[in-house]
């Protein structure tokens, strides 16, 4: 299995251009399966999560060529509406096949995805939606088997603003009769990248980035020729990189509005940062940084996503950080490798204390999920000595050559083989 190894403590310095969305490519392959016809798709990172999307998109019968950035489907011999065990526990949003499928083809069976490294993550919401709109949804062996024969809008009020699904609901909603509404939808830019997608189809979304979407249906979809918007959350990992390493980046081909709460936060903390032609600047200093209180909360709130990442750069802060998460219940599997590295981090609860300016210390440590994996490889670059992180295959789901782009800002980090 692959690890990286890095030296720590050089500083970050120069350009970084930011890839493709994971988290917009993966449901607008999805959305591919709603029109006749080859759609084809630019700025698609190239990732094992893409690789994992085609791969179930060809089970099904699509061709899908993945050629990054440039990733084409067409689903024209779709022959088995099916995800089978087998890729959605390689990757949960294997689910957003739900939502097309059944608005094409009236019938889908999906592997239930279980719980994951982060938590128990339900999509209750998503079959209560499906089941509104006239779906019928049972549960067997494992598997969500849907059939639908009339497909019709309905108003649909969402428990929790769940980003997958409400990207599946507005998928299904483009092709049934009448108007679906989505309330308390989620307000993530992928979500309203999904929406842009759809409506160059042909689709009647509106209101998407707002917690109430309407959609018409229509009766047929067109494929699309589609770039997509860069990955805000690739973007900020670099950003917390740069000030972790009292580093000086400008980070290209990145929308500072999808980023507007984790650039307060790096302010708040010490770190200058400005927008600079289509990227953003940020210059940090050696001097310890001021410590800052976090609560994730969903968009336009500060995101998951970056949580662990914020989390080891406040180790070099002089003083409490406070660090609450409130999307997933298990999301600081990165705390215990932190500590290995000399963190001072205590947890009650949902909340982490973090106690700086501690220094960190190289250590061999062990990658758990994709944005822990980003937290230990910031960790590596700001520890004294030689840090190991062992099973990067997390990292890979979700950032596109991180250790070329790294070394590329003057980091000292290599790819091997390691051993677990
Ligand atoms: N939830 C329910 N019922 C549902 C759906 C969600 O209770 O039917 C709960 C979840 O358990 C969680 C909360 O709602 O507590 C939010 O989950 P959400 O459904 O919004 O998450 P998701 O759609 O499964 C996407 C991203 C995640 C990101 C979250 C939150 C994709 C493919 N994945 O997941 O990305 O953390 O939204 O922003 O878009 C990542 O890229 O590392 C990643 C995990």
């Amino acid at each position: 299995m692959d690890a990286l190894r890095i030296e720590g403590g050089h500083r970050l310095e120069g350009v970084v251009r930011i890839s493709g969305a994971k988290n917009a490519a993966l449901p607008i392959l999805c959305a591919a399966l709603l029109a006749d016809g080859k759609s084809t798709f630019r700025n698609v990172p190239a990732l094992r999560d893409v690789e994992t999307m085609a791969a179930l998109l060809r089970f099904m019968g699509a061709s899908a060529e993945v050629a990054p950035p440039i990733v084409t489907v067409n689903p024209a011999a779709v022959n088995r509406p099916e995800a089978p065990y087998e890729l959605v526990k390689q990757m949960r949003a294997s689910v957003l096949v739900l939502g097309p499928l059944i608005a094409r083809f009236g019938r889908a069976v999906v592997s239930l995805p279980g719980g994951c490294a982060i938590g128990e993550r339900p999509i209750d919401q998503h079959l209560k939606g499906l089941e509104a709109m006239g779906a019928s949804v049972t549960l067997e062996h494992g598997y969500v088997k849907v059939t639908a024969r009339n497909l019709r809008g309905a108003d649909v009020v969402l428990d929790t603003p769940t980003v997958t699904g409400t990207e599946n609901l507005m998928m299904l909603a483009v092709l049934a009769k009448g108007r679906t509404t989505l309330l308390n939808a989620a307000h993530e830019p992928e979500v309203e990248e999904l929406a842009r997608v759809l409506n160059k189809m042909g689709a009647k979304v509106e209101g998407a980035g707002t917690d109430v979407v309407r959609i018409e249906g229509v009766d047929s979809l067109q494929p699309v020729d589609h770039a997509i918007i860069p990955d805000r959350i690739e973007a900020g990992t670099f950003l917390v990189a740069a000030a972790a390493t009292a580093g000086d980046v400008l980070v290209e081909n990145c929308q500072l509005e999808h980023l507007e709460a984790v650039a307060a936060k790096l302010r708040l903390a010490g770190a200058g940062l400005v927008r600079e032609g289509t990227g953003v600047r940020i210059r940090a200093s050696a001097t310890p940084l001021r410590p800052v209180e976090i609560t994730t909360a969903p968009h336009p709130g500060f995101p998951t996503d970056m949580q662990a990442q914020l989390m080891v750069l406040m180790c070099r802060a002089g003083g409490q950080s406070v660090i609450t998460e409130t999307i997933f219940e298990n999301r600081f599997m990165h705390v215990g490798e932190l500590r290995r590295m000399g963190a001072q981090i205590d947890i009650r609860g949902r909340t982490a204390f973090v106690s700086g300016p501690t220094p960190l210390s190289s250590a061999q440590v062990m990658a758990t999920d994709l944005r822990a994996s980003a937290s230990l490889v910031i960790a590596g670059l700001m520890a004294e000595g030689r840090t190991e992180i062992l099973r990067v295959y997390h990292i890979d789901r979700g950032y596109e050559r991180i250790e070329e782009k790294l070394a590329n800002l003057g980091a000292k980090i290599e790819r091997f083989r390691g051993r677990s």
